[in-house]
């Protein structure tokens, strides 16, 4: 039998997120139908270049389905009250059915703080603490977008689960501990690694499902997989206009049996999950879940 072609190994990101959208897109004209129009409202705080992109990209994603997208650019020297007090407002208006404030967020503002202010129920991103906490034990609500589209693409694309090593590099608030949470709740071996973990390698290597969130470009090479194992690349660097992964792609196809491409994989599972995220706000904005 011949070895399955590299095409044949890629989790293709834009064609699960069309998938989503599809899905989401029938929802919100259901939701329309009933007189109800969903809407995400995003804060943008600074300039910073990559997140003004995303947020593009997701305002561009809600026009697709028929969501409407509202925007809040707020220059970087808001303070944290004004802030709070913006989130405070979008909390009371019933026509706002999600809130998302872009991170990261200047240095003089505790992201923890705005956090907590968004209404639970509106809470798209699934970061406040009550969220986070019920997710991790096992009570998922609304939860991160990343690891709920990682989670999204397993299923999709039948790898198992339960009783799987699970590795994950990166311990961040946005992908690694959510993802750890809702992998453990599927039944998983999971092991958190980071910056400071020692022989990095001695983990990677015994992973069945590899998720990569550190932005360190190209960290993870081929002889730090596990043979067949289904690796997700979250990372993202630019250099000299060109995109990289925290995976050496080229050479890991080899060994691998799927993995995400940078750019096309996780980036746009997570934008599409967002969408079902702000069905999900809206249907819990009209006790409909
Ligand atoms: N910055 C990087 N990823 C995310 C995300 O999923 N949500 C928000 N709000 N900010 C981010």
């Amino acid at each position: 039998m011949s070895a399955p072609s590299s095409e044949s190994k890629i989790i293709d990101g834009r064609k699960l997120a069309k998938k989503i959208e599809t899905r989401v897109k029938k929802e919100v004209e259901d939701l329309n139908e009933r007189g109800i129009s969903p809407c995400l409202c995003s804060i943008l705080v600074g300039n910073d270049p990559a997140s003004k992109l995303y947020i593009k990209l997701k305002h561009k994603a809600c026009e697709r389905v028929g969501i409407t997208a509202k925007d809040f650019q707020l220059s970087a020297d808001v303070s944290q009250e004004e802030l709070i007090d913006l989130v405070k407002e979008l909390n009371k208006d019933q026509s706002i059915h999600g809130i998302l404030v872009q991170l990261p967020l200047p240095q003089n503002i505790n992201d923890k703080k705005i956090m907590e202010s968004i209404d639970t129920s509106k809470d798209v991103d699934g970061f406040h603490p009550l969220n986070m906490g019920n997710l991790l034990i096992g009570n998922e609500k609304i939860v991160p977008c990343t690891p709920h589209g990682i989670i999204h693409a397993l299923e999709e694309y039948n790898v198992n689960i339960q009783g799987s090593n699970a590795v994950i590099v990166g311990h961040s608030n946005v992908v690694g501990k959510p993802l750890a949470s809702m992998l453990l709740n599927r039944n998983a071996t999971v092991n958190v690694c980071h910056v400071y973990t020692n022989d990095l390698a001695n983990f990677t290597k015994q992973a069945d499902i590899l998720i990569v969130a550190t932005g360190v470009k190209h960290l993870i090479k081929a002889e730090m997989v596990k043979s067949g194992s289904v690796i997700f690349d979250v990372g993202i660097t630019e250099e000299d206009g060109k995109i990289y992964g925290d995976v050496d792609y080229e050479n890991v196809i080899d060994k691998c049996s799927l993995i995400t491409p940078v750019p096309g994989g996780v980036g746009p599972i997570t934008v599409a999950t967002l969408l079902e995220h702000v069905i999900q706000s809206t249907k819990i904005s009209i006790n409909d879940t």
